[in-house]
């Protein structure tokens, strides 16, 4: 037998291709199904790291503006019925599924959150503290790597109100001292207010000001196609004459035209202040003071 396939390869080759061909197929068909079953796994192997894009720049948010109103510290860490009221309402609407309408931290929202919520009618475990101020900074910043979020777009009196509420659950619960009223109150400018300024996207702002672009754009090609069709009015011919390149010169009377417009003598001195070769032609220099009224008068009426 050893000798007939060495002899057969020997006398025959392509024959033993032959009959070896079909084993070869087999096994490339396996070798093919196997390399597409795994293709999901090939191909994300293939996936390069992916690298955090550096050339993207993130653009501002949108924040509408607001006024955070004054308070007085003081005498709102003075307890009343008037902030507890307004505390439980804010309680239940806002911190109840979680911390539970009676404060013991089993509300419905509570099940399998790890930390779970404080219990606020022990005073065990908490991490800022149950002084007032110390709530009044829990609801500012939240707890990092916990269910509880900020709520620092409550206002300063709602967070405030919060913290009374809240102590009502707390037994015999940790008084402020006034150091560290004040703290809190140069901390978060309380007293003070704030403004906080309205804020736009810069790509927002850039539609805006293109938008002013080609609205000023369309101005001036109005205004002179309406020169065009007046070639024949005095104003008109004296324009054509002065003016090289008529959108310039019109984008300069148009940007300066609070103060041109008041007199003939500023029209005079914006053009000649604004004097350029490419824009103006120097027959302006020789202009009587008739061509200069009739000019003052016609541009008056374009712009
Ligand atoms: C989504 C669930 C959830 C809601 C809603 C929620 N909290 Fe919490 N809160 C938690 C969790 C969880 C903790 C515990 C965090 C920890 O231990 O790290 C916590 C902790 C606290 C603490 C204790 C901080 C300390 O010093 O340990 C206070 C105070 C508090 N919450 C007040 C509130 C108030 C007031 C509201 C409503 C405006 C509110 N929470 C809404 C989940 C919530």
């Amino acid at each position: 037998m050893k000798e007939k396939i060495s002899e057969l390869i020997k006398n025959n080759p392509v024959r033993v291709f032959g009959l070896v061909y079909p084993y070869l197929l087999v096994i490339g068909i396996l070798i093919g199904l196997y390399y597409i079953s795994n293709l999901d796994q090939l191909a994300r192997q293939k996936v390069p790291v992916v690298l955090p894009d550096t050339t993207k720049v993130e653009d501002l948010p949108i924040v509408a503006g607001k006024i955070i109103p004054a308070i007085n510290v003081t005498e709102i860490s003075q307890v009343s019925q008037t902030l507890i009221d307004k505390g439980r309402s804010l309680y239940s609407t806002n911190c109840s599924s979680c911390h539970g309408e009676n404060g013991a931290g089993t509300g419905p929202a509570s099940v399998g959150l790890n930390p779970a919520p404080r219990n606020f009618t022990k005073l065990e475990g908490w991490k800022n503290g149950a002084k007032l101020t110390q709530i009044y900074q829990t609801l500012q910043e939240g707890i990092q790597g916990s269910g509880m979020i900020a709520y620092e777009f409550l206002a300063p009196e709602e967070k405030f109100a919060l913290a009374h509420y809240v102590r009502t659950f707390v037994p015999d619960p940790p008084m402020d001292t006034p150091d560290e009223l004040t703290a809190i109150d140069q901390m978060y400018n309380l007293s003070a207010g704030q403004e906080v300024p309205s804020q736009i996207p810069v790509s927002v702002s850039e539609q805006i000001i293109a938008k002013e672009y080609e609205s000023a754009f369309i101005k001036l090609t109005n205004i002179r196609n309406k020169i065009l069709a007046e070639r024949n009015n005095e104003g008109a011919k004296i324009f054509e004459k002065i003016s090289i390149n008529k959108i310039k010169t019109l984008s300069l009377l148009n940007n300066s035209s609070d103060t041109w417009k008041r007199s003939k003598d500023k029209l005079v001195n914006v053009l000649v202040s604004n004097f350029d070769n490419k824009v103006l032609s120097s027959s302006l220099f020789s202009l009587s003071d008739n061509d200069w009224n009739v000019l003052f008068n016609y541009l008056s009426s374009l712009f």
